[in-house]
């Protein structure tokens, strides 16, 4: 089975084909993955507006180079798997419609995508991960734990009540004078700060939930930066440090909580996992954290590798490999609509 995957829901333009063996091993032939950062940079984050223009400016030769670099003939597809929502609407239309037009016209199997399903399946295209296991989402745009029990069949244990987390990083920096995004630059500039130096809240700590809040943390750094402007190259590090500290901390804490939860659920798993993904991933100090939580709770931390972590359209053709070979592909899907909060 081979899928040709279709992502635009943020400022990613992403086209991949995957092929299910006969095997039953997957393999990733291409993932072509057209980031829009240059476009968004000077305004310090993602305009819609732009984003969707620079979608139907650079879908279709996306598309083509995937089907390029796999050495696949659009008619050698089976399906096409495309990302419905959530997101941001423009971009959905945008890369939906066309997965729309082109099944039409190509006389292929149409399968809506939704995104979260594309994170919460990598962990399986990449480490033949069984179910159920838990996942941890933290994106720009999500920051959340599910329990994944299987294909379709989610259950959301945990989400932010405010920011998300690469949302906290993303509006630090901007406030400490970082550029877009972030979280990198939030990462560099504490590893030479002291993250003694400020004291930052630990939100939610020993709230029974196991939700996440990450507003407050983001005030006490506006505070503590404007007590002291103008702020000096070690100020900034030092905030930076700080802030990293207490974002590692509340995961530990919080996230812990879950594990806790699904060791009491599911005693008997030959290999409990707490898959992790999203952009945020990326950051050494969290993933560190995280590695020594999953091993103080008898779990694996499962990571894919980064450039299937943050978004990409390999992840979307995967899931629609998993749906269709499932079963769980809608009747109606050319009837479907994008949702931006699917
Ligand atoms: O998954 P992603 O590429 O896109 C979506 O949001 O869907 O995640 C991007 C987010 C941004 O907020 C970015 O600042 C954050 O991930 N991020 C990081 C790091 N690298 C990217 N946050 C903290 N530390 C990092 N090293
Ligand atoms: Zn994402």
């Amino acid at each position: 089975m081979r899928m040709l995957g279709i992502e635009t829901s943020c400022d990613e333009t992403a086209a991949s084909v995957v092929e299910l063996g006969d095997d039953g091993a997957p393999r990733i032939l291409s993932n072509v993955v057209l980031s829009q950062i240059e476009d968004h940079a000077a305004f310090g984050g993602v305009v819609p507006e732009i984003a969707a223009r620079a979608h139907v400016e650079t879908l279709d030769g996306v598309i083509e180079a995937a089907l390029d670099e796999a050495g696949v003939p659009l008619g050698a597809v089976d399906g096409i798997a495309a990302t419905a929502g959530p997101g941001l609407i423009g971009g959905l239309i945008v890369g939906f419609m066309t997965a729309k037009a082109v099944a039409a016209a190509a006389g292929k199997t149409l399968v809506p995508v939704n995104h979260l399903e594309g994170h919460a399946l990598t962990a399986r295209l990449t480490d033949g991960l069984d179910f159920p296991y838990l996942l941890l989402l933290v994106s720009g745009g999500h920051t959340q734990v599910v329990l994944v029990r299987g294909v379709g069949d989610y259950e959301r244990w945990a989400s932010t009540i405010d920011d998300a987390l690469g949302e906290a990083f993303d509006k630090t920096a901007k406030l400490l004078g970082l550029p877009y995004p972030g979280g990198p630059n939030v990462e560099r500039q504490a590893a030479r700060g002291d993250p003694r130096r400020f004291s930052f809240p630990r939100p939610l700590r020993g709230d029974a939930r196991l939700d996440f809040s990450f507003s407050g943390l983001k005030t006490a750094v506006r505070q503590a930066a404007s007590a002291i402007a103008p702020l000096s190259d070690q100020d900034v590090a030092d905030i930076c440090a700080a802030f990293q500290l207490a974002i590692t901390e509340t995961l530990e804490e919080r996230v812990g909580r879950s594990l806790t939860r699904f060791r009491e659920a599911f005693p008997d798993l030959a290999r409990p996992a707490l898959v992790v993904a999203g952009g945020v991933a990326a950051n050494k100090a969290i993933r560190a954290a995280l590695e020594g939580l999953c091993e103080r709770h008898g779990m694996n931390l499962v990571a894919p590798p980064l450039h299937l972590c943050t978004d990409n359209a390999a992840m979307i053709a995967w899931a629609g490999i998993e749906r269709m070979r499932g079963g769980l592909v809608e009747d109606d899907a050319m009837g479907f609509a994008p949702r931006s909060r699917w």
